[in-house]
Formats: C-alpha cells, sequence, structure tokens
C-alpha cells in the first residue's frame, strides 16, 4: 500500500483578495507527503471508510484512494467550489457523499471509524458573536468545562470529532500549534487525554514545514478513542517531504529509527507539562537557564505609542522640553544588528523615526510648563485617559518606569531572534523584553549577552517559546527566565548562578 505517487500541486496566494479569501474560509491544502501519512495512520486494521470533515480540495481522498481504492469517502465542506477544483486523481462521483454543511454546527449523525482534518484556522476574531456563543454551549456540552473564547475554530473542530470518533476509532487531525500553546490549552489537553488514548505528537522543523509559506507552525495530532495510555510518541521532522514520516505510520508507529525525523518516546505528564509542541525538556541539575543569571521584564506599554513617543521633530514642532522624554526604541527591525548605540539611535532621528519616549512621573498638570500641559491636554479631549491600558493607570499620563536595561531581547521577528546590547541608555517598547543581569560588571555582562547570543543557546528559545512558523518564536518574560544555556556555553563564557539581588522592579 506504498502511496508514493505525484499528486496535484496547490498553489496559495501570498496576498491580496485571494488570500483573504482563503483565511475567511481556512482553505489551505494539505501536500501529499502529510496526506499520506495522516490517512495511512487512520486506516490502520483495514477501514472501510474515513471522514473528512473540511474536505476542500479533497487532498485526503487522494491520499484514501491510494491506499484503498474501494474505500468509502465522507465528508463535509460549507464551500461547494472547492469540490470541484480539477484535479487528475478525483472524479466528482468522489465526493458524491460530501455535505455541504457546517461540520461544527450541524454534524453528522452517526459515529466515525476514521476521521483525518486539516480543519479550517479561522482565528476567534472573525467569528461572530452568535456562533462563538454556540461553540461555548458546544464545548461544555462536550467537555463539561467551556474554555477561553480565544480558541479559533479548529479547536471546536477537534472537540466535534473527538465526540464523534466510534469505540477504537483513529483520529489524526494536522493543526496550528497554538492548539497546545494557546491559553485555552492546559485544561483542553488535561480533558483529552483523560479520556482518549493520545498515541503521538508530529512537530516540525521551520525549513521542513509542511506550509512553508504560512506563519503557522503545524502540528499533527494522532489519537484512539481507546483507553489512555501513559507514554506518547513524539517525532520532530526535520526533512520537508520525507517518506519517513509515512513509513512511520505504516510500522504502526513502531519503528523508530529514521533519518528525516528524530522520535521519542514521552511520559504524558512530562509532555504536557513542558508543553506537546516543545521538544522534552530537562533541567539537568547544575545546569543553568537565564532566570538563574538575570531578571526579564516586558518593555515600557505605553497604550498609545503615537501620543507618548515621539519624534525628534515632533517634539521640537509642538515646543515640548526634552527634558521630559528619554531615549526609547519601539520596534525590533529599529535595531538591525545585535547592538543598540548612539549611532543607531541618530540613525533613527535621522529618518525621523520615534525615539523619544514621554515618560512623566504623574506630577499635577500645573507643575508642568504651558507647552506641556497644552499637549496633555489635547491628549485628554482624544480620549486617551479611556483606552483600556491607560484608564488602568492612576494618573493616565504616568508612564511604566523602567531601569535602563543593559539587554534587550527582540521577541518576534521574522528573523532570527536575538539578544540586543543596549549601549544607548534606552528603553524598550513592547517588542522588546528588558533583560536585567544580576551582576552589573560591564565583562560579566558582556559574556552574559555573547552565551545568549550563542546559535546553540538560541536554538533552546524554540523550547520555551510559542512558535509562529518560519522560526519565529514570541517569548514571554517568564518564558524567557527558563531558556537553558548549554553548559558549554556557559562554561566557555565563565557563567556560575547568581543571586537576584540588584535590580527590584
Ligand atoms: C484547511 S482546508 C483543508 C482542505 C483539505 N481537507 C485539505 O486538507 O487540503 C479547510 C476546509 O474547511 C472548509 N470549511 C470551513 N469552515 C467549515 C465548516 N464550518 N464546516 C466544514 N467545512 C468548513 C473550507 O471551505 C476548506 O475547504
Amino acid at each position: 500500500m506504498q502511496p508514493k505517487q505525484k499528486t496535484t500541486e496547490y498553489k496559495i496566494p501570498h496576498s491580496g483578495p485571494a488570500r483573504e479569501a482563503l483565511r475567511v474560509k481556512g482553505q489551505f491544502w494539505t501536500p501529499a507527503w502529510i496526506a499520506d501519512a495522516m490517512v495511512c495512520y487512520v486506516l490502520a486494521d483495514q477501514r472501510k471508510t474515513i471522514f473528512d470533515p473540511a474536505v476542500g480540495a479533497g487532498a485526503f481522498f487522494v491520499a484514501a484512494k491510494k491506499i484503498a481504492s474501494t474505500i468509502q469517502l465522507q465528508g463535509f465542506d460549507v464551500d461547494a467550489e472547492v469540490l470541484q477544483t480539477p484535479s487528475e486523481e478525483l472524479s466528482p462521483s468522489d465526493f458524491a457523499n460530501v455535505k455541504i454543511a457546517d461540520f461544527v454546527l450541524t454534524p453528522p449523525a452517526q459515529k466515525l471509524p476514521a476521521i483525518v482534518a486539516n480543519p479550517p484556522y479561522i482565528r476567534h476574531h472573525r467569528l461572530s458573536a452568535e456562533t462563538k456563543e454556540r461553540l461555548r454551549k458546544l464545548c461544555l456540552e462536550i467537555t463539561g468545562q467551556t474554555i477561553d473564547g480565544r480558541a479559533g475554530l479548529h479547536v471546536y473542530f477537534l472537540l466535534r470529532a473527538l465526540q464523534l470518533l466510534q469505540n477504537k476509532g483513529r483520529l489524526a487531525f494536522i493543526l496550528p500549534a497554538d492548539i497546545c500553546e494557546g491559553v485555552f490549552a492546559k485544561p483542553l489537553w488535561q480533558w483529552l487525554t483523560k479520556h482518549y488514548c493520545l498515541e503521538a505528537i508530529v512537530t516540525f522543523a521551520p525549513e521542513a514545514s509542511p506550509f512553508p509559506n504560512i506563519d503557522t507552525n503545524p502540528i499533527i495530532v494522532l489519537l484512539r478513542r481507546a483507553i489512555p495510555q501513559a507514554t506518547i510518541q513524539w517525532a520532530y521532522c526535520h526533512e520537508a517531504e520525507t517518506d519517513d514520516l509515512w513509513k512511520w505510520m505504516a510500522s504502526d508507529l513502531h519503528s523508530n529509527s529514521y533519518t528525516g525525523l528524530t522520535i521519542h518516546q514521552r511520559d504524558l505528564s512530562e509532555a504536557l507539562a513542558t508543553g506537546l509542541s516543545r521538544a522534552p525538556q530537562q533541567k539537568l541539575s547544575g545546569q543553568l537557564c537565564l532566570g538563574d543569571l538575570a531578571k526579564v521584564v516586558r518593555g515600557v506599554a505605553t497604550g498609545a505609542n503615537e501620543f507618548f513617543f515621539l519624534t525628534c521633530e515632533q517634539i521640537k514642532q509642538i515646543g515640548l522640553p526634552e527634558k521630559y522624554f528619554v531615549n526609547a526604541v519601539g520596534r525590533t527591525r529599529d535595531v538591525k544588528g545585535d547592538q543598540l548605540t548612539d549611532e543607531t539611535l541618530g540613525a533613527l532621528q535621522q529618518a525621523n523615526r520615534p525615539t523619544k519616549l514621554l515618560a512623566l512621573n504623574g506630577e499635577p498638570l500645573e507643575s508642568y510648563p504651558a507647552s506641556l500641559r497644552t499637549y496633555l491636554q489635547y491628549g485628554e479631549s482624544l480620549g486617551l485617559a479611556e483606552k483600556p491600558l491607560i484608564s488602568q493607570r492612576r494618573i493616565w499620563y504616568k508612564m511604566e518606569s523602567r531601569i535602563v536595561p543593559p539587554i534587550l531581547f527582540a521577541y518576534l521577528g521574522r528573523r532570527n531572534s536575538r539578544f540586543i546590547r543596549n549601549h544607548a541608555g534606552a528603553i524598550p517598547l513592547t517588542s522588546f523584553l528588558c533583560v536585567y543581569p544580576h551582576r552589573t560588571e560591564e565583562d560579566y555582562v558582556r559574556r552574559l549577552w555573547q552565551a545568549l547570543n550563542h546559535p546553540e543557546t538560541i536554538a533552546n528559545l524554540a523550547l520555551t517559546g510559542k512558535s509562529y512558523g518560519a522560526g519565529a518564536v514570541k517569548v514571554e518574560p517568564r518564558a524567557l527566565e527558563r531558556l537553558l544555556i548549554p553548559e558549554k556555553i556557559a562554561q566557555e563564557f565563565g557563567l556560575t548562578n547568581t543571586a537576584p539581588t540588584l535590580f527590584e522592579m
């Protein structure tokens, strides 16, 4: 049942209305090397039917026919048009049992033995309030609890499919990694792994992503409706289009030696605690993490950058006194390399980029000079004081304060994340994290910065951060403090555990 054959290539539009239309319906097709493997898993034990709740152009139907030409193809899609996408492998009769309907809200009546899906990835803010309410009730009905409202439609696809999975049935879903990382993830996986047997998770290196042009980091979830097990298989696929993924499924997850895949057997409890999209992580005794050496705090959230974060030119034009401002950096792309110097700030000022943060301590309005008072009154007239973040401050124009951090971390970027040595005394806004080493001698800070920027340390970011595909990671302050510094790097740069005392934020 080796399914290797060339299948139709689907092109994904990069931008414009065609891309927007894809986003609204979540229409991104699964490539053959992934569809073949997922179908192979769910069709083990010669199942006679396969069900795809979001059929689209039929990538999983093509894969299923390669494995068993007589297989019964069933499914749903909301869009009749996509079923007619021309294909060499499928004819209209293959779609005869596809219902044009919403799978989540109007599901099929019967239980299903084999479910495979690449559900639409539609984020919560694209769902109507009415749909969200129905989804909330659905979750309560299926799991006995509600989950955070930020869960996208794909989460409910999974829940509905789990509800319809027959006893001993198998399910394979390819999903964005937020399914394991989002705010809703913990209760979802606690519930799921109590009621289903999670068999395996497949993750992908950025260079092996099944969707190389899309800014999501996908994972494959493989499970059965059976008694839960205490261990799972966790695979990291580092070779795009590798046959190994399919071969692993064909061995029913029994083999574990492949060149394109690294497979770990993990305790379910460890995998859930670490995060299912992350590699096993064990801090060995004596191994250092950043939190042993430094404190991490997010950059300043102004609540209204256009008002508080200005260019030198604007300050001059409005006639505001310089002494109320501090140097600041707003965007990660404003700092090109891994050092922020006076020259960097000078170049930004030349380019008319904002570099000045209005850093008021919240003194009474009357104590300020006339030009500043007028500016603040203008801010009030814009309704700034009522904006969500600003309204939480006792005095709306009082800025969050930060000691100048010696090191910054640029934490979401399509280019590599990096640690930036701050020689310019600048305060960062929220695109950065502030790193405050426990020791402040110049030589120590330099060694720490070099150790953090070492490629082997940077590689560990993927273990703690949230991944966004194409190698981009977003890291929260506490997560960055868990960043492991490889032992040999710590030794090379002479780093040892230090007590946190110097900086109190
Ligand atoms: C990501 S595509 C996957 C298509 C195909 N199965 C594949 O893997 O290439 C998701 C499909 O879900 C469909 N869809 C969106 N919302 C849906 C819903 N509520 N019920 C059923 N299908 C839906 C879209 O029209 C789209 O064809």
